[in-house]
């Protein structure tokens, strides 16, 4: 057997032992935005650590557990904290745990970031919804032998970022009056921020946020037949657009500013996706 399916078999057998909870949908929180997990109907939660296997996030601000529990009517489960390629695990690692939710049963995934805004016309605290995405400046997942179990050799990419679920995302702003912007995530190795001139470079490549996680997830769950949205958290706008250095303690504040119109945004996008798919 595949030796990153026969790691991710007996992940999910672990998870399996402790919790029978099946999610509809997987919701991925980013840098400073776990607060929400805290917020909602909560059943059960499992700290990574206690997964058989399961790569265990170090970044500061990243709690690493998985939360089970509803929003609205819908089942879900949500990683507060993710891994990140910077933190030196292999890219299988990296998007273990989004293929174990979908294993779990979870069939939509909204990922979310805290991103750098390039796009000229964003600021600091705008949400920005990912309608494409440039994953090129990371290893893909997909390297290797195909994992048939998971998905085909060549996949389509051309709707990663799923219209209908861009739809929702884009009335439940409109009815919370919260701005939305639109725009393609591009994601770098990290862990330092870009240069001004790697900036530069991400605008001419036509991104509009920049950042070190969601690309490659979305890489694999859209392998994996998941219905994917994505909506980053403009933190920042990247180095060079500005003449104060970049911290990473300016992500997590603008991340706090911004919280409850996040948890708004994400919870009733959430409830909405559930009665489309009549839950
Ligand atoms: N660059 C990369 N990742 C980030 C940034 C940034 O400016 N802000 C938050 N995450």
């Amino acid at each position: 057997m595949h030796p990153v399916y026969e790691k991710l078999l007996s992940c999910y057998e672990s998870v399996r032992e402790q919790v029978d909870f099946v999610p509809r949908l997987a919701l991925v929180l980013g840098s400073g935005l776990g607060g929400l997990a805290d917020e909602i109907d909560v059943v059960r939660t499992l700290d990574y650590g206690e997964i058989q296997g399961f790569p265990v996030s170090t970044v500061p601000g990243h709690k690493g557990r998985f939360v089970f529990g509803y929003i609205g009517k819908v089942p879900v489960v949500i990683m507060q904290g993710r891994i990140h390629y910077y933190e030196g695990y292999p890219i299988s690692d990296v998007v273990l745990p989004i293929r174990l939710m979908k294993m779990m049963g979870a069939e939509i995934l909204f990922l979310t970031n805290a991103a750098g805004g390039v796009n000229h016309e964003f600021c600091p605290g705008d949400f920005m919804m990912i309608t494409d995405q440039i994953s090129s400046f990371v290893p893909s997942p997909l390297i290797g032998e195909n994992i048939e179990e998971l998905g085909e050799r060549f996949p389509d990419m051309s709707r990663i970022y799923h219209w209908d679920l861009q739809g929702i995302i884009r009335r439940t702003a409109a009815d919370l009056d919260i701005p939305l912007k639109e725009g393609v995530y591009i994601q770098l190795t990290g862990p330092a921020f870009e240069t001004p001139a790697e900036v530069r470079m991400c605008r001419g490549l036509g991104a509009d946020a920049v950042g070190m996680s969601t690309a490659c997830e979305a890489l694999a769950g859209n392998h994996m037949g998941m219905k994917i949205c994505g909506i980053s958290c403009i933190s920042n706008l990247a180095c060079g657009m500005t003449d104060k250095p970049l911290t990473h303690k300016e992500v997590q504040e603008t991340a706090d500013r911004i919280a409850p119109l996040f948890k708004s945004l994400i919870t009733d996008s959430i409830a909405c996706m559930g009665r489309e798919m009549g839950i």
